[in-house]
């Protein structure tokens, strides 16, 4: 079997356009629609037809081309059965477990409640590859509008019990913000402070940060190191649960 095709390219100002392409059935699926020109002059310098939507959730500007794509491509929008009615145009609804075909191979949806209450994200087993949106970000994960600090480090615990060599492609070019904040929570951590460093070199040079891996991310994003023992005691809360240092990170976060 061909290894799938993926093209990446920013819409609107920061966010992730990705398609992804089989060289043997010609499918193609732009994982989420945040912009109509981008995506199709990314379809159209690799000579692909978009056959698919996979729509995470129900976001502007994740559903912004729903539409237009729906009717210039005649694509099948898919989207998480629990915000369906927010999603513009959606043909085919799943929830978490469910798994279809594309490309000759199954796609697993897994349900990621937290930063909208029906996130979902799109796991392709046999490739290892992960679309996880606006849940899990290289070295951050979405703000909290939807659903509890509980719910999202629940969710978060789903995606880092995937393999460590497991392709992450996420939503949006947040990282440099994340990484100037991740060097506060977890400051004795020797990878994060050599990764933070490239980062800031990365973003000068204009270059993209995406993918990433479940497994760099397990080593150095603090949204998923809650039970760490150094960040506990950088914040003072030793004897806390994970989900209350997790949702502690996220409100430091959210005025960095
Ligand atoms: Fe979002």
């Amino acid at each position: 079997m061909k290894s799938l095709q993926i093209e990446v390219f920013i819409c609107r100002s920061d966010n992730f356009g990705v398609l992804l392409h089989c060289p043997e059935t010609g499918e193609t699926a732009s994982i989420d629609a945040p912009e109509l020109d981008p995506i199709v002059k990314a379809a159209e310098k690799r000579g692909w037809t978009i056959t698919h939507v996979f729509t995470t959730h129900h976001h502007g500007d994740h559903v912004e081309a729903n539409l237009a794509l729906k009717e210039k491509y005649g694509c099948e929008i898919i989207g998480p059965r629990n915000e369906a009615a927010a999603i513009p145009g959606i043909d085919r609804t799943v929830g978490d477990g469910d798994e279809f075909t594309f490309g000759k191979r199954p796609v697993r949806v897994i349900e990621t409640p937290g930063h909208t209450a029906g996130h979902i994200c799109y796991y392709l087993p046999e490739d290892m590859i992960l679309f996880a949106a606006d849940t899990l970000f290289a070295l951050g994960c979405g703000r909290l509008f939807e659903r509890s600090a509980l719910d999202m480090w629940h969710s978060l615990q789903k995606l880092a019990e995937l393999p460590d060599e497991t392709i992450v492609y996420f939503g949006h070019e947040y990282t440099l913000s994340n990484a100037r904040f991740a060097v506060t929570i977890d400051p004795e951590n020797a990878r994060l402070r050599s990764r933070a460093e490239l980062i800031e070199m990365q973003r000068k040079r204009g270059d993209f940060t995406i993918p990433t891996t479940i497994g760099f991310e397990k080593e150095t994003n603090p949204f998923l190191r809650a039970g760490e023992p150094d960040i506990r005691r950088t914040l003072g809360m030793e004897g806390a649960t994970n989900d209350e240092v997790f949702a502690e990170i996220r409100k430091r976060k959210d005025t960095f």
